[in-house]
């Protein structure tokens, strides 16, 4: 066992030492004796005064939190360096932490105090670092975070990568990760084209590292121009989000979705056309909200005056008979909503020039019916969407009114609204909707209060994914 001989200690301990045994009355070796044997039975008093340098920094939390994620970023030492400060900024407003590494050659660009300044971490830079090494810091580096990204990646770092090289902290921090990792790479554009460079890009992408850029544009280098620039820092953060906070799958993801919205226009002759007062803002917003929820969705929508919602493709049409045969054209689907104020008549025939005014009657518009494209596609034999949602504007005896249209057009649901001019749905924000929903020969009644056209559809679409799962869990598993 060895002894251990107290004036050997240094000052700071000493005094403390020494401090604590008079308090307590005992020598100074039988202090010593006490504090380790606290120590092993783990429950040690605190070394209050021991230098700060020798205290371990401490770990990030254990566990991955997408509330407050964790970055290991590398900083290499190309000109880049400088937007790499701006990086650790953006990713600090996103509540992301980060800790950075530099390399001897970004400390030409960037100062470890300005890292250190912007992250409120301590900033890494030597692999022989005595503060950090006694516990393998650099194995730390690469792993108590989420993700570790590299920013900029010089081409000499990429290489270093790629052979597996770990001669400073950064290489050995990514030779040690065992998190994802996120290259931004950056230099002369010759260099990025380089035969050798093209090599590690392809080797690094084999091993599974992922990377953001480079851009094309000016260069710092006056005069040079090609692919090469670093990804902005906005750029980066979002590439790293979709590590750090991947999207949860949305209620309605893998479900293919058709919605008819807005009116028909029906031609009279070239310049003239039977319309109706609809907006199409409810159709559009289901198609968004369920779109929001993770659907494939396709919008066949009659003349209006909205842009198609983000992510949803909108098929435009102007008749009744064009909107059946988009329709047609877009099944199969799983589930369909005919949201659109179909024209129920069209003109017989269309006259092939401009109507004139002449002395004698009125010229007679004789009108045929449209086809009624909710019953087509309910009472389809073959590739019926397993559920089909039709809407019923009423201005009287809604409820009823409703009912017998569920059930002469064969669809599985029916938002009835109230379309009277007074409540000003037909065109404007609000709707008072009552969803009826058939179940054999009972039809059942939800009514809902009054809200925006966007409230509606994303109620209705909470409603669908609630009936899809519902009937998924009844059916029998093979
Ligand atoms: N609909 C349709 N094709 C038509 C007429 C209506 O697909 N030619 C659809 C609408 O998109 C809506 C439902 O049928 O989902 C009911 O539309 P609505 O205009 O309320 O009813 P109509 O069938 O037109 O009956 P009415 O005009 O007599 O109320």
């Amino acid at each position: 066992m060895a002894s251990l001989t107290v004036r050997k200690l240094d000052e700071a301990i000493k005094a403390y030492l020494r401090l604590r045994s008079a308090q307590n009355g005992r020598s100074v070796e039988e202090e010593v004796r006490v504090i380790l044997r606290e120590y092993v039975q783990g429950r040690p008093e605190p070394l209050s005064t021991l230098p700060a340098e020798m205290s371990a920094e401490p770990a990030w939390p254990e566990n991955i939190s997408t509330a407050e994620p964790r970055v290991t970023l590398i900083i290499g030492g190309g000109i880049a360096a400088y937007k790499s400060l701006d990086l650790i900024r953006r990713l600090k407003e996103r509540h992301i932490r980060v800790r950075c590494v530099l390399t001897h050659a970004a400390q030409h660009f960037v100062t470890p105090l300005a890292a250190s300044a912007l992250s409120g971490e301590r900033v890494h830079t030597d692999l022989f670092d005595p503060h950090s090494e006694f516990d393998a810091g650099h194995i730390r580096l690469a792993r108590d975070c989420d993700l570790i990204v590299v920013a900029p990646a010089t081409a000499d770092l990429m290489s270093k990568m790629a052979q597996g090289a770990a001669d400073d902290l950064a290489s050995a921090v990514l030779l040690a990760a065992t998190r994802p990792i996120l290259l931004a790479p950056a230099m002369n554009p010759a260099m990025w084209s380089n035969a050798a460079t093209r090599r590690n890009v392809a080797e690094l992408e084999r091993d599974g590292v992922a990377l953001v850029g480079p851009n094309a544009g000016e260069m710092a280098e006056a005069g040079e121009a090609g692919t090469g620039r670093m990804a902005e820092p906005l750029e980066i953060v979002a590439a790293a989000e979709r590590f750090l906070r991947p999207k949860k799958p949305g209620l309605l993801s893998g479900k293919r979705i058709l919605i008819t919205a807005g009116p028909t226009h029906e031609p009279i002759d070239p310049v003239r056309y039977i319309a109706n007062r609809s907006s199409g803002k409810q159709g559009f917003a289901i198609a968004a909200a369920a779109r929001a929820a993770g659907a494939e969705v396709v919008l066949v929508a009659g003349p209006v005056e909205l842009d198609a919602p983000k992510g949803v493709s909108v098929v435009h049409v102007e008749s009744a008979r064009d909107m059946l045969r988009a329709v047609e054209a877009a099944l199969p689907v799983d589930i369909a909503i005919f949201a659109a104020a179909v024209a129920d008549w069209r003109v017989m025939s269309q006259g092939e020039q401009k109507l004139k005014k002449t002395d004698a009657a009125m010229p007679p518009l004789q009108l045929v019916e449209n086809p009624d494209i909710l019953a087509t596609i309910s009472h389809r034999a073959e590739g019926r969407p397993s559920l089909v949602i039709g809407f019923a504007a009423e201005t009287e005896h809604l409820i009823d009114n409703a009912k017998s249209k569920l059930r002469r057009k064969g669809c599985d649901w029916i938002v009835a609204n109230d379309v009277s001019p007074a409540t000003g749905v037909m065109g404007g924000d609000r709707n008072t909707v009552h969803l009826l929903r058939r179940d054999g020969d009972t039809i059942g009644l939800d009514s809902w209060p009054v809200m925006t056209k966007e409230q509606v559809a994303v109620a209705l679409v909470a409603e669908i994914a609630r009936g899809v799962s519902e009937r998924a869990e009844s059916e029998p598993t093979t």
